[in-house]
Order: structure tokens, then sequence, then C-alpha cells
């Protein structure tokens, strides 16, 4: 176990019950703080931007353990109708918020220079980015896969500093977002490996250690603790529509049983031997 720990991100989609949610974060809340990881986990939850102050309620008693915040600020703050600013974020009391996300780049077009302002925004607000970076499948065919991870990162985060405020590097791959497979193990180790060296040339050492990179695609209950287990992979990303919460609820629930078993030691020796082997 790194001293990142291991962060469950729940990305809760859009539409959903309130009532549904609430029982959801009531049970993983009680979970987390039984199990006997407890000092190793932390569950981070992105819900439907309609109830994020109740989820905020319910997850205060539980401080650092259970993260609750937004999806997408804008950065205009005072114009733009429908959206919410970096202040109103943390105003709510969200303590982190996923920007980037493909379907956003995909769509909507959102290029690396519009993160950058939000992630300078965000950390000036205190509430915690979490950045999603990926490759499309045309990207990684062509070998550009370091490539496209380096200019999406440099353009979003040169420059900034965190402070006090932690961020997260989400790698989530547009091709591995719900299919019914994500990446193996060991391909998602060993892209971690390098963004954590990109984070390094970019941010430096210091903070490149102490970011927290997640895995993020296509999380089942039967890839998740394999991946979940690489000492490069500091956490997942599940995407789950709200009528999927149970889901979510056994992934989560296989994790925070056998959390103890990871052991960074031991899980760096296991990957340096797989790449002294190929
Ligand atoms: P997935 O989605 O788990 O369905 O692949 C991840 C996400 O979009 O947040």
């Amino acid at each position: 176990m790194n001293r990142r720990g291991k962060t469950i991100i729940g990305n809760w989609k859009l539409n959903g019950s309130k009532q549904l949610m609430q029982d959801t974060l009531l049970e993983l809340g009680s979970q987390i703080q039984q199990s006997p990881s407890a000092n190793q986990c932390r569950l981070a939850i992105c819900s439907p931007g309609i109830y994020v102050s109740e989820m905020i309620q319910i997850a205060r008693p539980l401080g650092d353990k259970l993260l609750v915040g937004c999806k997408n600020i804008n950065t205009d703050p005072h114009t733009f109708t429908g959206d919410l600013s970096a202040h109103t974020a943390q105003k709510l009391g969200c303590k982190i918020c996923l920007i980037g996300h493909a379907e956003r780049r995909a769509a909507l077009n959102e290029g690396n220079y519009s993160y950058h302002i939000k992630v300078k925004q965000l950390v000036a607000a205190g509430v915690a980015p979490l950045l999603c970076i990926g490759e499309t499948l045309e990207e990684k065919l062509a070998g550009k896969t370091r490539e496209i991870l380096q200019q999406q990162l440099h353009q979003a985060l040169a420059g900034i500093s965190f402070g006090d405020t932690d961020l997260y590097v989400v790698y989530e791959p547009a091709y591995a977002l719900s299919s019914s497979q994500g990446l193996t193990p060991i391909f998602a180790q060993a892209v971690h490996v390098d963004i954590r060296a990109l984070l390094t040339e970019i941010l430096g050492q210091t903070q490149a250690e102490k970011t927290a990179i997640i895995y993020g695609g296509s999380v089942n209950c039967d890839n998740a603790l394999s991946l979940i287990a690489q000492p490069d992979v500091d956490g997942l990303l599940i995407g789950c529509a709200n009528s999927n919460l149970q889901y979510f609820r056994s992934i989560c629930n296989n994790i925070f049983s056998l959390a103890p078993v990871f052991n960074y030691a031991t899980e760096r020796k296991d990957y340096e031997n797989y790449m002294d082997a190929s």
C-alpha cells in the first residue's frame, strides 16, 4: 500500500432517485468505517448536481473517508445559465470536482486549455480537481498514447501550484468506457507509470508522488480487485447509471473487505519482475 491510499470514485452520472442515492451513500459510509482497510481506502462520489447538497450532508461525519463533489464547472462565474462555478461548488461544500470526462471532450469539444482554467479556479477554491485524460482508439493504434497524455497533462496542469489541495488524475481511455472489458491490469499499470513520469516532468517529483492516479473504464466485479492491486493504480473511477447502484455497492464491498492485502512493496516487486521478464 502506498501513501496515496486507494480511492474508489463513483461517477453517478445523471437522473435517479434521491432516496436510492441517500440509502446507497449511508450504507457505503458505514461499510467504509467498519472496513478492515479503513485507514487505506476512501470513497468519493460525484452525484447528479441537484442531489449534491444532500449527499454532502450524509458524508460530513465521515470527513476525508467519504468525499462528495460535483461534475464540471463553468469558468465564467457570472453569466453562464445553468452551470456551477468553482466558488459555488466550494460554498456548497464540494470536496472534489470531476472535469475533462471523455464524454465532454468528445461531444462538447472542450479543449485542454479550458481545463487549465478550471483546474486553477478549483485549486483557488480549495476543491480537489479530478482531471480525466485518455486517448482514443485511433490514437492508441497510431502509437500516440504517451504523446496525447503528455499534451493533455501539460496543457491542463503546467505552472499550477497545488498547495494543500489534492490532485487526482483519472486515466480513462475513451475506447475502454462502458464496454464489456476494461484495460488489463498490467497495461493500466504501465500507463499509470508513464503518467507519473509525465507528472514529474510537468509538476516536479513531490507533486507527482502525491497525485492519485485513478483508472476508469469498464471497471466491474471481475476486474476491480486486480486493477486496484497495481502499485500505481491509486483507485478506480466507476461510472454507473443510477439504476446500477447495486452493482457499484458490490464492487465497493469487495474492495473494502479485501484491501488490507494491498502491500506496496510486494506490488512494486511483482510489477518489476513482470517488466523484467517481458
Ligand atoms: P464506465 O464509465 O465505468 O461505465 O466505463 C466510467 C465513466 O464514464 O465515468
